[in-house]
């Protein structure tokens, strides 16, 4: 694919699968690949949104194909990227966006809600990796986790979204440890708070899908904006970015002054019930 000055598109010829890009962050993370030359494959659970999504990208001019897959679902993973090959012939790009979020104290929950959660976020990556990898070694290709700049620290009403995403950064590691030779790119991008579909849901204590808690407008990035930081991290292939000024601030807080940390956010509990609630 050629841009308008005939010079071809940073990402032209390379193809991309996104994790959990029918709605939100991953949907407008594929445009922003597409927008870049590559082809994209879409997934998600939602046959019509997927769908929707899909027409949405391609009215657009971009390569796009989609697969209804279960990311915590091994053989559907396996199907997901055979799409992508039998589409687009290769695979260079995966980023695993595909989460369930949840705002439930642990407390509460019943042990299935926390497996469904921590499964969605831990196995929901793994699994589209192992299926991708051997492709991904061909092409010398990139892996970005999608993660949270909650898995930073923890956060009080997130116990299993926290340690799933906490999991990835040491997965991320282990993983360019032990494939070094390979020149796979292994990174993780912490997000902070960002502009959410009007029909995102997390699940509660029983597992019921509820509206995720109150932000503050402010402190909220565009999902525009984020794509666009996702983008860059893979094009520069980091190991790690970090989204925000809070989510830098936490960072730092916590390995210097981790006491402190702790109690900001304790005191934070107490006064923003509807920020954890
Ligand atoms: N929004 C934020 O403020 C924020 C902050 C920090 C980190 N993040 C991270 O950014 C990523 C995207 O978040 P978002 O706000 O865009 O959330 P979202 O709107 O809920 O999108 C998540 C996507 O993942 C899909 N999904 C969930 N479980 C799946 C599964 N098992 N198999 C396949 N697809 C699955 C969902 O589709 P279906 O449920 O329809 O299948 C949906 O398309 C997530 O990893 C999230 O943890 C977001």
């Amino acid at each position: 694919m050629f841009s308008n000055n005939a010079a071809p598109l940073p990402l032209a010829g390379k193809v991309a699968l996104i994790t959990g890009s029918e709605s939100g962050i991953g949907r407008e993370t594929a445009r922003a690949f597409c927008q870049q030359g590559a082809a994209v494959v879409l997934n998600g659970r939602q046959p019509e949104r997927l769908e929707s999504t899909r027409q949405a990208l391609a009215a657009e001019g971009y390569r796009v194909a989609a697969c209804v897959a279960d990311v915590t679902d091994y053989a559907a993973c396996e199907q997901l990227v055979a799409v992508a090959i039998r589409e687009f012939g290769r695979l260079d790009m995966l980023v695993a966006n595909a989460s369930i979020s949840m705002r439930a104290y642990f407390l509460d929950m019943t042990p299935d809600v926390f497996r469904q959660v921590l499964d969605s976020n831990v196995y929901g990556a793994v699994f589209p990796l192992k299926a991708a990898l051997p492709h991904l070694i061909r092409s010398r290709g990139s892996v970005t986790f999608i993660s949270s700049i909650s898995a930073l620290n923890g956060m009080p009403s997130g116990s299993a979204y926290c340690a799933g995403k906490a999991a990835l950064t040491n997965l991320a590691h282990t993983l360019r440890l032990e494939l070094a030779d390979t020149g796979v790119h292994f990174g993780v991008v912490h997000i902070g708070f960002t502009q959410n579909d009007p029909e995102k849901r997390v699940l509660d204590a029983a597992g019921q899908p509820v509206p995720i808690a109150h932000r503050p407008p402010r402190w909220q990035k565009s999902q525009a904006q984020v794509a666009a930081i996702i983008l860059r991290h893979v094009q520069r292939r980091r190991q790690r970015t970090v989204i925000s000024a809070l989510g830098l601030l936490i960072l730092v807080v916590h390995s210097v002054l981790p006491r402190l940390g702790d109690w900001v956010v304790r005191t934070s509990q107490q006064r923003l019930r509807n920020f954890y609630e």
